[in-house]
This record gives structure tokens, sequence and C-alpha cells, in this order.
């Protein structure tokens, strides 16, 4: 199925480094307690390995670099926009595109459009801007997940595909609010899980029926690709270009976020081939974005990104790329660390209910280990739990928990070595070892949306 992984080595080699550094465990004591506790509060100079995100954080290639001096930094008319559009309906087959500074951007221009007050929005599971900009447009966000995909130790694949009777009677309540079907591939939510083309197919056939448009999030679409190529039937010998053709084939647009499968630090789009919803767009993306043919990124940018287009489609950098992700869950898993399974495309999800478990939920059970783990090794993940998805009941200020209490790992793309991953897992394995002495946190500020960012908290 995937090739072990000592029977290759990194598709490529390091031309160009940046030094980082080691600090010791006061210096990190002393400027985690400074930051409230909040892992978005520390500089990134305090971290040694960042895998707060895989977002804008990969290491371009030498034809991406090259192709910045090949951008056209016009207004209107850029040849660099020219280059992307030709990218995009190569790959994806959208004939209208809508550059914009990042994937929020789009979602922005893509809900402004189509989005009105009393809809719901349908999706497996939307990520965190998506349900945002839903929510600002006086919308409901509804996820349609199988159940299976919230089951962290459940080793199935295509853990990212939507209950399709739930989509059906989401659907059914009322089709004429729901302006469009999301399908976020990978899922990032619950671990980066890939969607199956069976899945998407069933999915396009049914929002069909009912005449409702479906759109992609497409931020990490090449890795979904590579899932479908090794653990679905019939696809084996199909190019991963082939693959992405026929999935967008079942959609009618996709928002991307370019920093993620574009391997780009900055970037994204919208497309589609419904010219009435492009011609909408446009409203929302010349006052907020930026003229049409550059959407609030240089030509540079532009060229970057239509070349990174293309090279994540390589089938031995993605190899390499899911490789590296699942030996990280290999180590964890060996050192009786518990993560969410199968390992997905971006990065290793820490259950950390199962590795807490005396902490109570108002403690913030992920926030800890991810604090822990930065005190430990200087290592940096991000908080999926409490924090990021919890809120307080608008009437009767009980806290609303979700179903996940994660911490995610995210690994950016051809910028660590194994050996780095090898860091990771020792410092988790002792982290491990003292988990029943690791005290709880208490919230002690929050702002009113998307709370995580900029969260205080203090030692119980
Ligand atoms: N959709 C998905 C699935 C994402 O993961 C992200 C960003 C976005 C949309 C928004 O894109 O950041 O370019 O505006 N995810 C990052 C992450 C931030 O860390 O997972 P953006």
């Amino acid at each position: 199925m995937f090739r072990p992984r000592d029977e290759y080595a990194e598709p490529y080699r390091i031309k160009m480094v940046e030094p980082i550094r080691q600090t010791t465990r006061e210096e990190r004591e002393a400027l985690i307690s400074q930051a409230g506790y909040n892992l978005f509060s520390l500089p990134s100079e305090a971290v040694y390995i960042d895998l707060l995100t895989d977002s804008g954080t990969s290491a371009m290639s030498d034809a991406q670099w090259a192709a910045l001096m090949r951008g056209d930094e016009a207004y209107a008319g850029s040849r660099s926009y020219f280059h992307l559009k030709e990218s995009i309906k190569d790959i994806m087959g959208f004939d209208y595109v809508i550059p914009t500074h990042q994937g929020r951007g789009a979602e922005h221009v893509l809900m402004a459009a189509m989005v009105k007050q009393g809809d719901r929005v349908l999706g497996n599971m939307h990520f965190d801007t998506t349900e945002g900009h839903i929510l600002l447009r006086g919308a409901e966000p509804v996820n349609c997940l199988r159940d299976v995909g919230y089951r962290v130790s459940e080793d199935v694949p295509f853990k990212g595909d939507f209950d399709l009777e739930k989509l059906r009677r989401e659907i059914e309540k009322d089709p004429r609010t729901v302006p469009f079907v999301l399908i976020t591939v990978t899922c990032n939510n619950n671990g980066g899980q890939p969607v199956s083309m069976k899945n998407i197919k069933a999915v396009s056939r049914i929002a069909k029926e009912y005449g409702i448009p479906v759109f992609f999030d497409a931020a990490r679409f090449a890795e979904n690709c590579y899932f479908i190529k090794h653990l679905e039937e019939g696809y084996a010998d199909k190019s991963i270009r082939e693959i992405a053709r026929e999935m967008f084939s079942y959609g009618d647009g996709c928002t991307m976020s370019a920093k993620k499968d574009a391997l780009v630090n900055i970037g994204g789009f919208l497309a589609t081939n419904n010219e009435s919803i492009y011609r909408k767009a446009i409203e929302w993306q010349i006052p907020f974005e930026g003229f049409v043919t550059y959407g609030g990124l240089a030509g540079r940018d532009m060229e970057a990104m239509a070349v990174g287009l293309q090279s994540v489609l390589d089938e031995l950098y993605l190899e390499d790329r899911i490789g590296q992700v699942r030996y990280l869950g290999e180590l964890l898993i060996e050192a009786g660390i518990p993560i969410v399974r199968p390992t997905g495309g971006h990065g290793v999800y820490l259950d950390a209910e199962a590795m807490l478990p005396h902490l109570r939920r108002d403690h913030f059970p992920a926030q800890c280990l991810a604090v822990e783990l930065y005190i430990e090794g200087g290592i940096r993940g991000v908080e999926l739990g409490g924090c990021a998805f919890g809120r307080e009941d608008p009437v009767t200020g009980e806290a609303i928990w979700p179903e996940l209490e994660l911490v995610r790992l995210a690994v950016p793309r051809r910028v660590y070595t194994d050996r780095h991953m090898k860091m990771v897992a020792s410092a988790l394995a002792r982290v491990k070892e003292r988990a029943h002495e690791i005290r709880g946190l208490k919230l002690t500020y929050q702002a009113p949306v998307l709370r995580h960012f900029t969260a205080k908290f203090a030692r119980e």
C-alpha cells in the first residue's frame, strides 16, 4: 500500500538553510508564562520545532524562487494572473479564477456572494475560519461528518467522508436555505482525514438532485488525491493529476488556501465554472481583496502559486510528505502516546483527553498538553479542543464543549527532517512519563470569536 520509509529518502537536496536555536527549559518556563500559556503569543524565535501549522510554512522549490522573478506587477491584466489561471484550469478544470490574499479571503468573497441570513451551509466538517464566515453572514454551519470521523482511535480509511443520510436529511429540512455544500479535502479538524472519491461523487449527486451547487475547500487537495490513489479501489494506476481532475469534476468550484497545497507562503483563490457566482463574487473581491487580476497578491506570488500547484502533484513529493507524517505517527504509537488513527495528510493529532484523563474539560487538557510539550522540547503544536471550538451558550452561559480534545502537530512541507520528528517523539515520551502530575489551566481572558488566538490562561 505505502512504501516503507527506509526504501527512499527525501526527493530533494537542501540548498539553503535557516538556523534555529534551542532554548533552555528555564527560558521556556518564563516565556510561556509571559505568553499567558498561549502558544500563539510566543515569538517564533523561542520555538525550536514549529508544528503550529502547515500553512504558509512550506519551503519553496528552486523553480518557485525562479518564478518569483517573473512576476508581472501590473495592477490590471497581469501576465502572472493568466499563468495562475492556466495552472488552475489545467489541474482543476475551472474557468473563472479570483485570486485572494489567502484562503479566508476566498471564503469571504464566496460567502458574501452566496450566503444570506438564515441559510445553512452543509459540509463534512467546516474549518474554523469557514465556520466564522458562515456565522458572520447570519447563517448556520452544519457538519455532516460520518460518526466514525469523531472516533479518534478507530483506524479506518476516509474518516473525512460525509454521512450521506445526514446530508440528505439536512437538505430536506429546507433545500432553499442551502446555498451550497462544501467538501473539505482533506478534513483538517478531525486529523487531516481524506474524503473518498465514492463519497464525493455521492455528495455531488445528492446535491444535484436538489439543484444545490457543490464547492470544495481545496486547501489540501493533492494530499487527498494521494490517499485516494493508495487506499481506494480503482485508483492505483491513475496519476494524481487524473485523480484531481476527476475529483473537481464533481463540483462547481473551490476555495483554496494556497498556503498549503500550492506550496507558497501566502495566497489563495476562488475558482468556479459558474459565471453568475463569479460575477457576484467579484463585487466583493474588488473592495475587499483588490482588482480581479491580483486579489491582494503581488504578481510574483501568483507566479509561485502557479508553479507550486503543479509541483504538489509530484507523487514522489507526496509519498515523502505523507510518509513523514505517518513516520511521526508510528514513533508516537511505539511510545504509547494516544493519537488520532490513522494519521492523516498534514499532521499528527494527539488525543489529550486520553493522555491527561485526570483533567476536566474546563481544565483545557489539550492546551495543557501543548504547553507541556513546549516546556519539554521547545516544540509548538496547536490546541484543537475546548478552547478553539468550545463556546458559551448565549442564553444560559453554560459551556458547550466540542467532541474532540486534540493537540495538532502540523508538519510543514519540506522543512523538517526525520530527525526533527524523532526529537518530537522523545519529548512527548517524557511528557507522558510525568503526565499524571500535569495541572489544569484556567481561562483568564477570552475574545468573543475565535478565542484561541488571543486567550490567556493561568495555572490551576
Ligand atoms: N480551509 C482549511 C481546511 C484550512 O485548514 C484553512 C487554514 C483555511 C481554510 C483558511 O485558509 O489560513 O489561508 O486563510 N488553515 C490553517 C491551519 C490556518 O493551520 O490549519 P487561510
